[in-house]
């Protein structure tokens, strides 16, 4: 979480209100307050609490140095906002990741005065305190210090550069001719250079306008120069009010878009899992997305294990030389499935990534990748990663007894469907439903076999961005317990196959018999439903195909309520931290 910007140029000063947009292009990963600091003969620095609502900052500078932040260690206040500025005013440090050790770093601080409760903030005057006129030696000298994750970046008075150093949380290096930037993410810097460097963990050193320099373990190290490949326009909102609704309405371009595979990476990837024991790890909805596909490796014959990342590493002993593991993530940097991979680093088992952010650092620890193509994702809600990480697994599954070319061409028969379900005039319909649905509190979606993640899928959609109380259960579980918070007028989302149905419909019955409003997702009209979102295509792709309209009904019921669809309180789109 949080997003960091470091900009040096050794040529032309860069306007602030221009780097206020490379912020602001980064808090997605966090947005309850921001900061800048800029270098003149002293450290200018300009903090706020809340979103970046204006750009329009005076000013222009050759060293600049901001932060978006997503609260983990102190309120959201200014004192907690980044960057830091140590007491002696010579530093300027933005972090990101938790500094476990802080309270004993703080202890050794005798004489220090503290504004706020961050971690950060004693990072910032440790290095003050252990600073000597070699910067980059003593501060290599400190890291070993500081227990936890972080990607840091500073700059110091009286000097040309911005220093960082990168353990467990993402940082990378744009490279330009005369100017170089230190970020987060790609996402703050593709319009000015596609040449990008993925630093490693461990790595520390320094950027300056025409130079660039990186330690590992006290030695200087070369790493490799990447092109991004990433549309710009892809990062824009155009035409739309909202990425939400923008990523939405991709999704009739992604099953295309995931389909650029390298036909021989798919054949040996489906080799192992023919003969290998299959793990899938996933976070929230790419782990929604492992859940759905288990159905239809069930259905080849095989049996994955499908386990959300943080739990992993109790499973973690049964993972050897005989397994392989597909690692699920839009981003690529979800913490808790990065800890859950390292934790079988020695097991010999394969790990391949369906991944959407080339060069992430899942990206670059797996053995073999699959990816997404679908651009950049901004909104903090998973819309179009969730098509595609479906597809492809799907894709993976359809294989395992069709040829890559059948199991392609069954995929691209959905092309239409969703073009249909993303259209102006279905919005208009699930829009309506909206309205009805804008003061609820509490609501429920059910389904059976695939439908059930799809419902779990549903339900985190719903709540994550309109703040409604949303469950996901499948059909049988309801009268195991959650029946009981059914009253007159209860919500329920029933999501009906097309085929061998009478068990869902019984259990849609069973929630109307109770006062539920049943909202049936089908093909087809059924007594027992109060409204009707048509749904045609086989159940086979049911939870990409079913889940679309419940993604536009979370937006629609978030514009209602005047809520931010694409920023969500208290979530961030990259959860860097445990
Ligand atoms: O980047 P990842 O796919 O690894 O992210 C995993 C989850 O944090 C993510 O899916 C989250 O649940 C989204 N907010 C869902 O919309």
């Amino acid at each position: 979480m949080c997003g960091i910007v470091g900009y040096i140029s050794n040529k032309e000063k860069l306007k602030l209100a221009k780097f206020m947009t490379m912020i602001k292009s980064l808090d997605y990963r966090g947005y309850d307050s921001w900061g800048v600091s800029h270098l003149s003969d002293k450290i200018n620095l300009i903090k706020e609490i809340g979103k970046i609502e204006n750009t329009d900052l005076p000013g222009e500078s050759n060293l600049i140095l901001g932060h978006t932040r997503w609260a983990t260690h102190g309120g959201v206040t200014k004192e907690n906002a980044h960057p830091h500025l140590s007491n002696d005013k010579n530093i300027s440090l933005v972090h990101n990741g938790i500094i476990e050790n802080y309270q004993e770093l703080k202890s050794k601080l005798d004489g220090f005065n503290f504004s706020g409760q961050t971690d950060s903030e004693v990072l910032t005057n440790y290095i003050q305190s252990k600073l000597t006129e070699d910067t980059l030696s003593s501060f290599a000298q400190i890291l070993p210090d500081l227990k936890g994750t972080y990607a840091i970046g500073f700059l110091k008075r009286g000097e040309n550069k911005i220093y960082f150093a990168r353990k467990d949380s993402p940082l990378v290096l744009g490279i330009g001719k005369d100017e170089k930037i230190l970020s987060s993410d790609v996402t703050s810097f593709f319009d000015r250079t596609k040449t990008v460097i993925y630093l490693e963990d461990g790595d520390y050193g320094y950027i300056e306008g025409n130079s660039v320099k990186i330690f590992n373990s006290g030695e200087e190290v070369e790493r490799k120069k990447s092109t991004i490949t990433w549309d710009i326009d892809k990062a824009r909102k155009g035409e739309f009010e909202h990425f939400m609704l923008k990523e939405i309405s991709e999704q009739v371009d992604v099953i295309n878009q995931v389909l650029i595979q390298d036909s021989k990476n798919i054949s040996s990837i489906v080799n192992d899992l023919k003969t290998k024991n299959i793990f899938m790890v996933a976070c929230g909805t790419s782990y929604n997305a492992a859940l759905a596909a288990e159905y239809e490796f069930l259905k080849q014959g095989i049996m994955p294990k499908v386990i959300r990342a943080h739990e992993f590493r109790s499973y973690s002993k049964f993972v050897d030389k005989n397994s392989i593991v597909l690692a699920i993530s839009q981003s690529g940097e979800t913490i808790d499935l990065i800890d859950a991979l390292k934790s079988i680093k020695n097991s010999g088992a394969e790990i391949v990534s369906i991944v959407n952010v080339q060069g992430s650092t899942l990206d670059r620890m797996s053995d073999k990748r699959i990816y997404m193509n679908v651009g950049p994702e901004i909104c903090v809600l998973s819309t179009k990663s969730y098509t595609a990480s479906v597809s492809i697994l799907m894709l993976l599954a359809g294989c395992i007894t069709d040829t890559y070319e059948t199991s392609k061409a069954n995929l691209t028969e959905i092309i239409r469907q969703i073009y249909y379900l993303t259209s102006e005039n279905s919005r208009k319909y699930t829009k309506e439903l909206s309205q009805l649905l804008r003061y609820t509190k509490h609501l429920f979606t059910i389904g059976r076999k695939r439908d059930y993640p799809t419902a779990m899928e549903a339900a985190l959609k719903i709540k994550e961005v309109s703040y409604i109380h949303a469950e996901g259960f499948a059909g049988g579980q309801i009268k195991h317990g959650p029946i009981a918070m059914i009253e007159n007028g209860t919500p329920c989302i029933v999501f009906v196959s097309n085929k061998n149905n009478s068990e869902i419909l019984s259990n849609a019955q069973e929630l109307k018999s109770r006062g539920a409003f049943i909202i049936g997702v089908s093909d087809k009209n059924h007594d027992v439903f109060d409204f009707w979102i048509k749904v045609i295509g086989p159940d086979k792709y049911s939870p990409i195909l079913r889940t679309i309209p419940i993604q536009i009904l979370a937006y629609y019921l978030a514009v209602l309520k005047g809520l931010d669809p694409d920023k969500p309180r208290n979530l961030a789109k990259s959860v860097t931290v445990k």
